[in-house]
């Protein structure tokens, strides 16, 4: 069934919250704009991302290694960054309605709210500053991180003595970021607080142009393997005019947000930064950090391939390409068609009846040390069938009244809703086979 995308907005707002996905935050206290929690199934699903990010960018390679940098981070290296003096956006307040956006996101000069008649653009800093420390005078000032990358640029040198690591090679790193952004909306698409996916890659810079392809395809693979619909993702390119200040060229994976204005929304950015977050640094803090070419024995500063993606945006596409209505038998069935790898419960243990509570808990103890799986006896079983749908679950495993003799339960997958019988000793192999290849 095709669902309009405000409609669908509003589905899968309900959907997160019902099921613990993502709640807003502060809500009984009427709910803090732009913030939001993630509930026990947001979470999980979360750290799969996070985790599959992970894998693929640093555990399985022998050229990328990891870090975990500090939020709060020194102020001059914000100084040397350009953030201090570059990172604001220009923005018009509504002299009517009193709204406030940002520029770039107004066509005309009426508010998009109401018509009425705009302010003069001012800029509006995006950095959060904040105090450490006993004192309250500017000397105490400092920046909660508006992106994780830099934290890699001034560890640098240390990571390079610590791992010994050659030319090309990167450091990726998963954390969260803050921008006091003007316009927030869409729920978790555009935050004050968010967690970025970043990885620096360090590079010969005649190889620049070389690593940035590669690391394009990588990432677009990716989120692929992620289960996010090809033709739902396109690569769109900055023109000079919105290029950041510290790029030379830059590629956007973009996803089909229902409600971007022109259909399409910023996943993640990659981009060529060359040798200028280096050399500032290397300007500011008056350390060297350049690197021994070992072709030419020459010192040179490498060049950065930057890729760099949200959590929370990432999370969204995945609930949205995820989310379904079908009829069956009749009936409107939801459907959160994740990827099985994604999935925050792999399989729900479900006795037929309360009656068969103890022996269907048994199995579901038989199963827990391997999956995150959940044992839920409450309700009639098309509920509990529905609401494992719903939660985005890929396997049921039903235990009946025959399964006190026969010893088998069966399994029910998710989206063809085909069923297969087993013996309950064969089950934790079957469930890691299923993990493993799939159902079919
Ligand atoms: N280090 C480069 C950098 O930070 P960016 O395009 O500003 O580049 C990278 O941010 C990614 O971080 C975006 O593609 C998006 O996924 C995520 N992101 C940025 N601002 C965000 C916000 N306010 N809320 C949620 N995610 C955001």
């Amino acid at each position: 069934m095709t669902i309009d995308g405000t409609e669908l907005m509003k589905k899968l707002i309900s959907l997160s919250k019902r099921l613990g996905y993502v709640f807003q935050s502060g809500e009984i206290y009427g709910g803090l704009q732009s913030s939001w929690d993630y509930g026990p199934l947001g979470v999980e699903l979360k750290k799969n991302i996070e985790t599959s990010w992970w894998d693929y960018t640093v555990k399985t390679r022998p050229d990328v290694v990891g870090m975990d940098s500090a939020i709060i981070t020194h102020p001059d290296v914000w100084m040397a960054s350009g953030h201090l003096k570059n990172f604001h956006d220009p923005m018009v307040d509504c002299r009517e309605c009193k709204g406030r956006f940002r520029l770039d996101h107004v066509k005309g000069d009426r508010c998009p709210e109401c018509g009425g008649e705009l302010t003069e653009p001012r800029d509006f800093g995006l950095m959060f500053k904040t105090k450490m420390g006993a004192l309250e005078d500017e000397s105490a000032t400092v920046y909660l991180r508006p992106e994780t990358c830099q934290s890699i640029f001034i560890n640098f040198k240390n990571i390079v003595t610590a791992t010994r690591q050659k030319l090309p090679f990167g450091i990726a790193q998963i954390g969260k970021a803050f921008r006091n952004e003007i316009t927030t909306r869409n729920f978790v698409f555009r935050t004050r607080e968010f967690e970025q996916m970043e990885m620096e890659y360090f590079c010969l810079p005649e190889e620049a142009d070389k690593w940035f392809k590669y690391w394009l395809d990588q990432r677009m693979k990716w989120y692929l393997e992620l289960g996010i619909k090809e033709d739902h993702l396109r690569l769109r390119t900055h023109d000079d005019s919105e290029l950041a200040h510290y790029a030379s060229s830059c590629v956007d994976i973009e996803y089909t947000f229902p409600f971007a204005p022109d259909g399409w929304g910023e996943l993640e950015g990659i981009a060529n930064r060359t040798d200028f977050d280096m050399k500032s640094h290397m300007r500011e803090s008056g350390q060297d950090l350049s690197f021994q070419n070992l072709l030419t024995n020459q010192k040179i500063v490498p060049y950065v391939v930057e890729t760099s993606g949200g959590i929370g945006r990432t999370l969204l596409a995945v609930l949205i390409d995820a989310y379904r209505e079908e009829e069956v038998e009749g009936r409107t069935r939801v459907v959160l068609g994740l990827h099985r790898n994604l999935a925050p419960i792999k399989a729900a243990i479900l006795p037929l009846s309360k009656k068969l509570s103890e022996q269907a808990y048994e199995v579901f103890e038989l199963i827990r040390p391997y999956f995150p799986v959940q044992f839920d006896v409450t309700g009639s079983i098309g509920k509990r069938y529905r609401r494992m749908d719903e939660a985005g679950t890929p396997f049921c495993i039903t235990f009946d009244f025959d399964s006190l003799e026969d010893k088998q339960v069966t399994i029910r997958e998710r989206d063809s809703l085909d069923q297969i019988r087993i013996p309950i000793d064969t089950l934790a192999s079957k469930l890691s086979d299923l993990m493993e290849h799939g159902w079919s």
